[in-house]
């Protein structure tokens, strides 16, 4: 047993002023009807919907975006929609946050989650997890950059882990690839391909491990992830 606002705050819904204020609008239904009161007690049987959508206790939130333009991946921007002001309404939660990021101008899969340990793994260095672009771009490619990608192109003091480059067109003006890599360092597929003299000029991520961008979720839109979708996440 606890009380409604305790449970909307637990499960990321803002802080206890907030959630009264999202109770008082009327967006949260208990069993069917409007809540008017904040200190309801609920229970584990206790149905509970924000904007129509159920909220489940406890639960860990998978959703897969397909990035727009123009959108930066923080939490709060002064002069820029975060991808978190485009979520449908009935997914918004406090309690999200990108796994890794996308630069304003690429597009394309992105997870959005509010489990940490999972974006944590995604994430490390250590799991390699492959994130494969499309990229588009002009200048004269280097006819070596799959070798040199492939050995692990310097960077900085280091080198890169080794990436997969697939040339899909390339007429020696403008140029057309697949790029895997297994790092996320910053701006990292543009200063790639800008070391083998090509400057990117459109950039989308197609696949995050084993996880592809699907084909009818359009630019600017975001689902949870199906449950199929969540297990192929989980292992890379
Ligand atoms: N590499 C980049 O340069 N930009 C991105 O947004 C992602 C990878």
């Amino acid at each position: 047993m606890t009380r409604l606002d305790k449970f909307l705050c637990d499960e990321g819904f803002g802080t206890r002023k907030e959630v009264k204020a999202l109770i008082k609008s009327g967006k949260v239904k208990v069993n069917g009807e409007t809540a008017k009161s904040p200190e309801a007690k609920i229970d584990d049987d206790t149905v509970i919907l924000v904007n129509g959508a159920e909220v489940k206790a406890q639960s860990s939130i998978y959703i897969i975006m397909n990035k727009p333009k123009g959108v930066v991946c923080a939490s709060r921007d002064k002069l820029h929609k975060t991808v978190f002001d485009i979520l449908p309404e009935e997914i918004k939660r406090k309690d999200l946050f990108t796994v890794g990021r996308l630069d304003i101008d690429t597009t394309g899969l992105l997870v959005i989650t509010n489990d940490g340990e999972l974006s944590h793994r995604l994430l490390s260095p250590k799991h390699h997890a492959e994130k494969e672009y499309y990229a588009e771009g002009k200048g004269r490619l280097n006819p070596n950059s799959k070798e040199i990608f492939e050995e692990g192109l310097p960077w900085g003091e280091g080198r890169l882990k080794p990436a997969k480059l697939e040339v899909i067109s390339d007429n020696g003006e403008e140029v057309k690839a697949g790029l895997i890599i297994t790092e996320g360092k910053f701006h990292q597929v543009k200063r790639m391909f800008y070391t083998v003299g090509v400057e990117v000029t459109g950039l989308k991520r197609v696949r995050f491990g084993g996880l592809c961008l699907p084909p009818d979720l359009k630019e600017g839109e975001a689902r949870y992830l199906t449950s199929d979708e969540e297990k192929i996440l989980k292992t890379f």
